[in-house]
C-alpha cells in the first residue's frame, strides 16, 4: 500500500483555532459560503457521538422506511460530509452535496460558530447528536487508530491528555457540546443524545420524526428499529464503511463499527485519569444544565 498510503493526507491546519484537518482549511472560504437550501437537514455531531447510526434512521424516516432504497450507497455518499475533502478522484462534501437531488440530508462535525451561516438563513433542521465525553474519548482514541486520514493517536495515556486539551481534529468536546446546546434555544435544532438512544431507541426515532413533521406507521417504526440495531448496521455494508479502503480505514487494527455501548470508557480509564477528567469536566460544565450519563 505504499503509494496509496502517500495520497492518505493526515495533515492538519486550524480554522479560528479549531484544529480541522489541512485540506479542509485550503477550501475554507469555500465551505464556509456553502448555500444550504431551507430543505436541507443537517446532522450535526462531534466525532464519534453516532453520527452514522443517526444517517442511518433518519434516511430511512426520509425514505419511509423502505430499506430497499436505504441500500442505494455508502453512508458518506448518501449525505455529503459537508466539510470533508478526500485526495482526488473521491469527490469532495461540497462537490457531492452540489450534485445530489433535493431535499439533502447533509452532515457536519463542525462546532457551531464554523457553521456556514446560510443554514440559520434558511431556517434549516439541524439534529444534535451528542454522547458522553468518556466514550466518545475512547471511540475516537480507537478511530485514530484505524482512520490514517486522521492522527496517530499515540498510546492511551498520551491520547486522554490530548482529547481533554482539545487537541484533536474539530476541537475541543466541551466547546462542541456546549456551543450546540446553546444553539438549540435559537434555531431548530433538535438536541439528541446517544445514551437516550441506547436506552429507547424507538423513542428517539419517534422524535426524530415528529421533528421532520413525517407520521410513520407503528409497523414503519419498528422496521426502522430493527434496520438500525448495532447488529444490523455492523452487517450492512451500506453503513459499516467497509467499503473505504483498507490503507485509508484498517478495520483489522479497530473496527468502525467497534461496540456500541454506553461505558465502555471504563475499560479504558484508570483511576487517576478519572479524578482528573471529572477535576477538568465539572470546571467546563460548570453552570450549565447540560447533563450526560456515563452509564446505561
Ligand atoms: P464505539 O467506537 O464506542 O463502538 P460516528 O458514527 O459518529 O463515527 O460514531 C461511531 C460510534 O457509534 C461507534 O462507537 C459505533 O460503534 C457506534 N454506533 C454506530 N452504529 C451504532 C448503532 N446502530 N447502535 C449503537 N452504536 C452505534
Amino acid at each position: 500500500f505504499s503509494e496509496e498510503l502517500e495520497i492518505v493526507d493526515n495533515k492538519m491546519g486550524e480554522v479560528q483555532g479549531v484544529p480541522l484537518p489541512e485540506a479542509t482549511c485550503e477550501i475554507w472560504e469555500q465551505i464556509y459560503n456553502f448555500q444550504a437550501r431551507e430543505d436541507d437537514i443537517l446532522i450535526s455531531t462531534y466525532p464519534k457521538a453516532g453520527t452514522t447510526w443517526m444517517q442511518e434512521i433518519l434516511d430511512l424516516i426520509v425514505q419511509g422506511g423502505d430499506v430497499e432504497k436505504c441500500r442505494r450507497a455508502p453512508t458518506y455518499d448518501r449525505h455529503p460530509f459537508l466539510e470533508a475533502v478526500a485526495p482526488k478522484p473521491v469527490p469532495s462534501g461540497l462537490q457531492l452535496a452540489e450534485d445530489m437531488e433535493l431535499p439533502r440530508i447533509l452532515k457536519t462535525h463542525l462546532p457551531v460558530q464554523l457553521l456556514p451561516p446560510s443554514f440559520w438563513e434558511q431556517d434549516c433542521k439541524v439534529i444534535y447528536v451528542a454522547r458522553n465525553a468518556k466514550d466518545s474519548m475512547v471511540s475516537y482514541y480507537h478511530f485514530q487508530r484505524m482512520n490514517r486520514g486522521l492522527p496517530d493517536p499515540g498510546d492511551w495515556s498520551t491520547y486522554f491528555s490530548t482529547f481533554l486539551a482539545g487537541d484533536v481534529t474539530w476541537g475541543s468536546w466541551f466547546d462542541h457540546v456546549l456551543g450546540w446546546w446553546e444553539a438549540k434555544d435559537q434555531h431548530q435544532v433538535l438536541y439528541i443524545f446517544y445514551e437516550d438512544m441506547m436506552e429507547n431507541t424507538r423513542r428517539e426515532i419517534e422524535k426524530v420524526m415528529r421533528f421532520l413533521g413525517k407520521e410513520l406507521s407503528e409497523e414503519v417504526l419498528e422496521d426502522i428499529y430493527h434496520h438500525t440495531t448495532f447488529q444490523a448496521m455492523r452487517e450492512n455494508p451500506m453503513a459499516n464503511y467497509s467499503s473505504i479502503p483498507s490503507f485509508v480505514m484498517d478495520h483489522s487494527v479497530s473496527p468502525f463499527m467497534r461496540k456500541g455501548v454506553v461505558g465502555d470508557w471504563r475499560n479504558h480509564f484508570t483511576v487517576a485519569q478519572d479524578e482528573i477528567f471529572e477535576k477538568e469536566y465539572w470546571r467546563r460544565m460548570e453552570g450549565t444544565n447540560l447533563t450526560f450519563r456515563t452509564q446505561q
